[in-house]
């Protein structure tokens, strides 16, 4: 695991009032507050990210194979820990300590590949309702039909407090922890926009925490998205930008409900980007080359210079049987100009790495 993943922890945006992250989240909390009593639902935000492979996948039910516990998609720090990828490695155990209906939302981390919208940490919120059995046995209905029914309304009325009177829809999902699992997604700007994954517990969970006699929902959502769309942020990385003219135009309390009459970020003039192609034959061992690692390669070398990694060629040699692959690197700052020099330095490093830690072949 590489230096610039490890010193993002601690930084908590979403615990600052006036960050976008931290505007969002507290939007979310005043609705559940709104929606249910005050101080209904509690709110934890500051679980620590390094958790064990236990919580982070066994204990919401990922099966073993899943491509989630790869070492290409998730950042181990070792055999038995990982820099978590879902808030919902702490349901079962905010279960077993007693809450009930909470809401948990922290730092997540994730290898993946480099764009606008993907920076390998990033914020979820998730929460979680439990159902008492006098609940439906009182209304005369059946557990889980009530527990989907709350759960729908709850997030109807959550996405309709931040977006307004937009077109939703449900698509249903596939999650380890829930059934049934499904999506919500809205009509914003002309597309279908994912908002969250939400279900039914598992009740395997609710068991492992002694409450087989309840019934619960879930749901998870990933702030960055949310924020992105109801702010006008172009890019991931300026949430992790000190520029004065990104951090001075949010202010806790700007949230209008629906989006209605709320600033939404002035962009400044951008920096130029700075492009590099790199082409190289894929290592004998194909599968030994991933984007993903590529991407940390590249991360490694630069930080929140680079903007995109992105395929734009790919050939076999006939003969050889060899492939050829041609990456597109675009570097840019948000905050300066970048020199040629530093960006000639940082594009050598990720060079003689790839080639050192990935095996590849440059052309
Ligand atoms: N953990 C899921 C993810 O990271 C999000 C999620 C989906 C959380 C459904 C939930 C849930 O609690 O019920 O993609």
């Amino acid at each position: 695991m590489t230096d610039h993943i490890v010193e993002k922890i601690g930084y908590n945006l979403h615990k600052r009032p006036d960050h976008p992250l931290g505007i969002i989240k507290s939007v979310i909390e005043e609705y559940f507050d709104a929606t249910y009593g005050k101080d209904t639902f509690t709110s934890f935000d500051d679980m620590y990210p390094i958790v064990s492979t236990y919580a982070n996948f066994d204990s919401v039910l990922v099966p073993p194979d899943h491509v989630s516990r790869s070492a290409n998609d998730t950042y181990y720090v070792d055999e038995s820990n990982v820099l978590r990828c879902h808030t919902s490695a702490h349901q079962l155990e905010m279960l077993k300590e007693g809450a009930r209906k909470f809401l948990v939302t922290g730092d997540v981390y994730r290898r993946d590949s480099i764009d606008a919208t993907h920076f390998p940490v990033f914020h979820q919120m998730e929460g979680v309702r439990v159902f008492e059995s006098s609940e439906w046995e009182e209304k005369g209905v059946d557990a889980v039909d009530l527990a989907r029914d709350e759960l729908k309304a709850t997030l109807e009325g959550l996405a309709t407090h931040l977006f307004g009177e937009v077109e939703m829809r449900w698509v249903d999902a596939y999650f380890p922890f829930t059934e049934p699992s499904m999506e919500l997604e809205i009509f914003f700007k002309g597309e279908w926009l994912e908002v969250l994954g939400c279900g039914v517990m598992e009740m395997k969970i609710l068991e492992e925490a002694g409450l087989g006699d309840k019934r619960a929902w879930a749901f998870g959502l990933g702030l960055e998205r949310l924020a992105m769309v109801l702010f006008d942020v172009p890019d991931i990385r300026l949430f992790w930008s000190d520029d004065r003219r990104f951090t001075k135009q949010f202010k806790a309390g700007m949230f209008r409900a629906g989006g209605v009459d709320m600033a939404k970020f002035k962009p400044y003039s951008k920096y130029p980007p700075c492009l590099k192609d790199v082409s190289f034959w894929l290592p004998e061992e194909a599968e030994k080359f991933t984007e993903n690692n590529l991407c940390e390669v590249v991360r490694d070398a630069a930080g929140a210079l680079v903007e995109e990694v992105k395929l734009i060629d790919e050939f076999e040699n006939k003969k050889t049987g060899r492939t050829s692959n041609c990456f597109r690197i675009v570097y840019r700052s948000m905050e300066r100009s970048l020199t040629d020099e530093e960006i000639n330095e940082i594009q050598e490093k990720v060079r003689e790495n790839m080639v050192a830690q990935l095996g590849v072949e440059l052309r």
